[in-house]
């Protein structure tokens, strides 16, 4: 506390008001009043506590006890105003009075600095007073640091890392969130330990920090996963001579695999003896598009990534068609199905036909003999 700037600043007011500002600010600091010369309040100093969020306009209220006291707020030590005196260069900061009784000091745009104690010293005709004000600054949690996404193998401990501010200190919560959508919650506070990482547990994984104060603060990282091929699904077949002949690789794989298909021991390339593969992200298609004797055999489906390779087997057998003239094949079960719905079809026209027309002439055979 700079004396000299207290005496320049209150001077004019009367000297017996600025002695009691004096010896109120003292009272803030211990050491600046002599051993022994406490000074003697008649009650405890009132202490209020005013909650208000960062940004918002506060006012802290006071009261004069009748028209002739005067009053003082203080920031901790410092005098902020001094009767109607500004001492703090401070833009934010007034006097509000509502009355004459009134001595009330607003702050405008709080600040996270603003936080803290206040002192209203009122100098009555007998005594000084004091009162005190805590004024608690809030802040919305706001995320600041958070792990980057990542991708990790299958059995490796993932940390991921949140880290928020916040007044009152922000509390953090994880959910997992599947690829296919499904959310579920995943533990709680900065750091999130996961060990020995599954398939199951790649995703995004969203941190949420939130205290009293709106609004609350999400951010979120994505893991990958990845881990080698399995093949989950090889099918079918049976085929007979001139029809297609498809097999279906089905894998599960990340990152997606590449495939190589097998005939025995021979591996197989698009456009060799009418045959067509096509690979998708975690599926491979052969086609064949007119299958021969010579096609029937033991088909392999390899899928590989960095992390493993895998592969299954099956034979392309073949079927014996009917010897009936019936193009009814096992290959084309849908058009035969197709076909026998069709001819119940046209039996069911043709019948309701008949209902419409038999009832419709029985009709005017009725209106005729109504008539008659
Ligand atoms: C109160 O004091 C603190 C610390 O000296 C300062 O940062 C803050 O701006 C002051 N606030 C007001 C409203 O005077
Ligand atoms: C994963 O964490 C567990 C438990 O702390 C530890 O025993 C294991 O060695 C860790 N594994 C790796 C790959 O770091
Ligand atoms: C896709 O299929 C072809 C065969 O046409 C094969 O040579 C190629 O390696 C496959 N690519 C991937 C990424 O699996
Ligand atoms: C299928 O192959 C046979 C024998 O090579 C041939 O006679 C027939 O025309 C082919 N069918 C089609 C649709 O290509
Ligand atoms: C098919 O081929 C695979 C790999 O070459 C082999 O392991 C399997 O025994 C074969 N299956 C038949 C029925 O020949
Ligand atoms: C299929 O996998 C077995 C072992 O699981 C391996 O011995 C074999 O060589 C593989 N076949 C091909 C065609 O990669």
């Amino acid at each position: 506390m700079d004396m000299m700037m207290l005496v320049q600043g209150a001077a004019g007011c009367s000297i017996r008001w600025l002695a009691a500002v004096i010896l109120s600010v003292c009272c803030l600091l211990p050491s600046c009043l002599p051993a022994g010369q406490g000074m003697d309040y008649s009650s405890p100093p009132v202490v209020d506590n005013q909650v208000v969020r960062l940004g918002e306009t506060a006012t802290l209220r006071c009261f004069l006890e009748d028209g002739a006291s005067k009053g003082a707020w203080l920031n901790r030590s410092s005098i902020i105003f001094a009767g109607n005196d500004k001492w703090s260069v401070d833009p934010r900061v007034s006097i509000t009075a509502a009355s004459k009784k009134e001595y009330n000091l607003r702050i405008q745009k709080v600040e996270i600095t603003d936080d803290g104690l206040y002192t209203c010293s009122v100098q009555t005709e007998h005594s000084p007073k004091s009162m005190q004000v805590h004024l608690t600054v809030q802040v919305s949690p706001k995320i600041y640091d958070i792990s980057p996404s990542m991708v990790v193998n299958e059995g490796t401990n993932v940390s991921l890392t949140c880290l928020a501010t916040g007044k009152p200190e922000p509390s953090i919560s994880w959910k997992h969130i599947s690829p296919s959508g499904t959310a579920k919650p995943f533990g709680s506070g900065q750091f999130l330990d996961i060990y020995g990482i599954t398939r199951d547990q790649a995703g995004d994984y969203e941190c949420l920090a939130e205290n009293a104060v709106p609004y609350s603060d999400t951010r979120k990282v994505n893991v990958v996963v990845n881990f080698a091929p399995t093949i989950l699904e090889l099918t079918p077949s049976g085929v007979s001579v001139g029809k297609t002949g498809l097999i279906r690789c089905e894998t599960a794989a990340v990152p997606s695999p590449s495939f190589e298909w097998y005939k025995g021991d021979k591996k197989l390339t698009n456009g060799q003896k009418g045959i067509l593969i096509k690979n998708y992200s975690t599926r491979s298609i052969l086609h064949v598009a007119n299958v021969t004797e010579e096609h029937f055999g033991n088909y392999t489906c390899v899928a590989l990534n960095k992390l493993g390779i895998s592969n299954a087997s099956l034979p392309l057998n073949q079927i014996i068609e009917p010897s009936t003239s019936s193009p009814v094949t096992s290959s084309a079960p849908s058009t035969a199905q197709y076909g026998i719905t069709g001819r119940a079809e046209i039996l069911f026209s043709c019948w309701y036909l008949v209902l419409t027309l038999s009832s419709f002439t029985s009709i005017i055979y009725l209106k005729n003999t109504i008539i008659q």
